[in-house]
C-alpha cells in the first residue's frame, strides 16, 4: 500500500492549472538533481522528484539491472507499479488531483518514465525521456497504449541507450497506440541544449 513517504521526494508547489513535473533521475543521481531542468522545461509547474529506491553499490536507480543496458524486466514491472501509487497517493496530498501529470526523466529514470507511462497510463501518459531506451528487454507487457505521448531526445553515439532500442520503443509503442516522437542528434549519453530545446516546443505544441 502506497503512501507519500514510499519514495524520498522534494515537492515544490507551482502555479493554478499547470501540469504536474513527475522528474526522475538517473543512476547514482538523487531527487535533486532534476529540479533545476525541470523548472526550465515546464516553468510554473509544481515539482514532484522522488528518489529511486534501488541501491546498486551506493548509487540510487529505480530498478535493478544485471548488466549494463539488461534490465531485470520483473523489478521494471515491480517498480514501476510501486512508483504509479505513489504518484497517485502523492498528487492527491498535494492537492493536486485531476492535473496532466508530465514525467521528465533522463537515463535510468526516462527508462522508469517511459515504463510507467506503458504500463500505468491512468496515472500518467506524457513522457519527455532523455538518453532513454525501451525498458523491458525482449518483453512486451504492455497493454493499449493510446493516448500515451513519449518524446525521446537520444545521441546518435550513446552506447548506453542504442538508437536500435529507441526505435524498438517507436515501433512496439505506436503498434499498441502510444505516441513517440524521436529527436536523434550527434553525440552520446547526456541532455543537451537541443535536447532542451526540441523537448520544450514538443511539450508546447501539446
Ligand atoms: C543507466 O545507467 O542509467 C543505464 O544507461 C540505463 C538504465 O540502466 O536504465
Amino acid at each position: 500500500m502506497s503512501t507519500v513517504d514510499s519514495f524520498i521526494h522534494v515537492f515544490h508547489e507551482g502555479e493554478p492549472g499547470t501540469p504536474v513535473a513527475l522528474l526522475l533521475h538517473g543512476t547514482g543521481a538523487d531527487e535533486h538533481d532534476l529540479v533545476p531542468l525541470g523548472k526550465a522545461l515546464l516553468p510554473g509547474s509544481p515539482i514532484l522528484s522522488p528518489r529511486g529506491r534501488v541501491n546498486e553499490q551506493g548509487m540510487n536507480r529505480w530498478f535493478t539491472r544485471l548488466g549494463e543496458g539488461v534490465f531485470d524486466i520483473d523489478d521494471v514491472i515491480a517498480q514501476a507499479s510501486d512508483l504509479a501509487g505513489f504518484v497517485t497517493v502523492a498528487v492527491s496530498h498535494y492537492g493536486l488531483s485531476g492535473r496532466p501529470i508530465v514525467a521528465v526523466g533522463f537515463s535510468n529514470g526516462a527508462n522508469m518514465a517511459t515504463a510507467t507511462a506503458l504500463l500505468h497510463k491512468d496515472v500518467l501518459d506524457t513522457v519527455v525521456a532523455f538518453s532513454g531506451m525501451f525498458p523491458f528487454g525482449e518483453r512486451d507487457p504492455m497493454g493499449d497504449v493510446s493516448g500515451v505521448r513519449v518524446f525521446m531526445a537520444n545521441g546518435d553515439a550513446d552506447p548506453m541507450a542504442p538508437l536500435a532500442s529507441g526505435a524498438h520503443l517507436e515501433a512496439l509503442g505506436i503498434e499498441h497506440g502510444a505516441a513517440v516522437t524521436r529527436f536523434v542528434r550527434p553525440g552520446g549519453h547526456g541532455i543537451t541544449q537541443e535536447d532542451l530545446a526540441q523537448a520544450s516546443a514538443w511539450l508546447g505544441a501539446r
